[in-house]
């Protein structure tokens, strides 16, 4: 093969100012759910790019939303961020609302008189579920939901026709598999990072072994190799998402993609099958358990 040039990913500044948010809201264990070094390559992103609307889908807490408004306090002027989050409980505390701290630093934020962020929650449902109402144009998207698959992989496919050329997304989570113990099915956005056409930006040189977060920016080449990223879901699928999940999913796959529809309805179908029959292998292999137990602790009472 004729000698090319490799395509490397890029690097990005860090930056770690906006991350001072924290001494201003409430301390809670386990938030943000990011490292430090993570939290400033999204600052640093934010930094470059100064995006005008952004999305973050699973929030948990909000932490992180409060770090990325307050970057956006710092770089982007009239801008909008919207947060999403399938659920409307901080999953680590069901009292608590998912994103209680991004709304702690914007009841801290807001009254700056060259405050000019509008911030929106949308929670209780997936993300293809208020795309209509975020709309068009979105500069800044930020994935890290369940990492299991298909999980951002469907969700990169719903928002992509929502986005622009240079729309930054940034994943988290890209090797969680790899450097967490018991995590090897956490793989759904690494392999959206590995499988999208896109510019690249991640730190093959870093100290750490293997950075835990990733970004790419949207090209001319996203949507025409998006192939790629719908190949990728043939991956074998984790969980499947509630029919109210995949219905939403699905109108806009349908709405968007033309014939690449019926394949993803095909993966969709070949994956809830083998899930479904997993399922019921689990229940056989339980009822067959319970059978043994039951027919020994007979054994058992007839012989004392
Ligand atoms: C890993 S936490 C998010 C951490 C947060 N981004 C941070 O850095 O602190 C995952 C969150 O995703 C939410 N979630 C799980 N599946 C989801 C989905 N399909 N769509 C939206 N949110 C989801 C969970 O409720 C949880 O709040």
């Amino acid at each position: 093969m004729k000698e090319q040039r490799v395509e490397l990913p890029k690097h990005i500044e860090l930056d770690k100012t906006p991350i001072d948010i924290l001494d201003s809201i409430e301390k809670v264990e386990y938030e943000p759910e990011m490292s430090e070094y993570d939290l400033s390559f999204i600052c640093g992103i934010i930094k470059k790019y100064r995006p005008q609307k952004c999305v973050e889908v699973g929030i948990a807490g909000g932490g992180t939303s409060a770090i990325i408004l307050n970057a956006m306090y710092n770089y982007c002027e009239n801008s909008e961020f919207h947060v999403v989050d399938k659920s409307k409980e901080y999953y680590h505390d069901r009292r608590k609302h998912s994103g209680f701290l991004g709304r702690q630093a914007y009841d801290f934020l807001s009254p700056k008189k060259d405050f000019k962020i509008k911030y929106v929650e949308h929670l209780g449902n997936v993300l293809p579920s208020y795309l209509d109402e975020i709309g068009n144009n979105i500069d800044f998207v930020l994935l890290d939901t369940v990492h299991i698959l298909p999980g951002e992989v469907l969700d990169f496919l719903a928002v992509l026709p929502y986005l622009h050329v240079g729309t930054i997304v940034v994943l988290h989570d890209v090797t969680l598999n790899s450097i967490s113990y018991g995590k090897k099915n956490d793989v759904a956005t690494g392999v959206l990072f590995n499988s999208v056409v896109a510019e690249k930006y991640y730190e093959i040189n870093s100290h750490d072994a293997m950075p835990n977060i990733a970004a790419f920016k949207v090209t001319e080449d996203t949507m025409k190799y998006i192939m790629n990223v719908f190949g990728a879901l043939c991956q074998t699928w984790s969980y499947l998402p509630s029919k109210k999940e995949l219905d939403a999913y699905n109108a806009v796959i349908n709405k968007y993609y033309g014939k690449l529809y019926d394949y993803y309805a095909k993966i969709c179908d070949t994956n809830a099958k083998n899930l479904n029959n997993i399922s019921l292998r689990d229940k056989a292999t339980l009822i067959g358990k319970l059978l043994l137990n039951r027919a020994s602790s007979q054994y058992r009472i007839r012989n004392n």
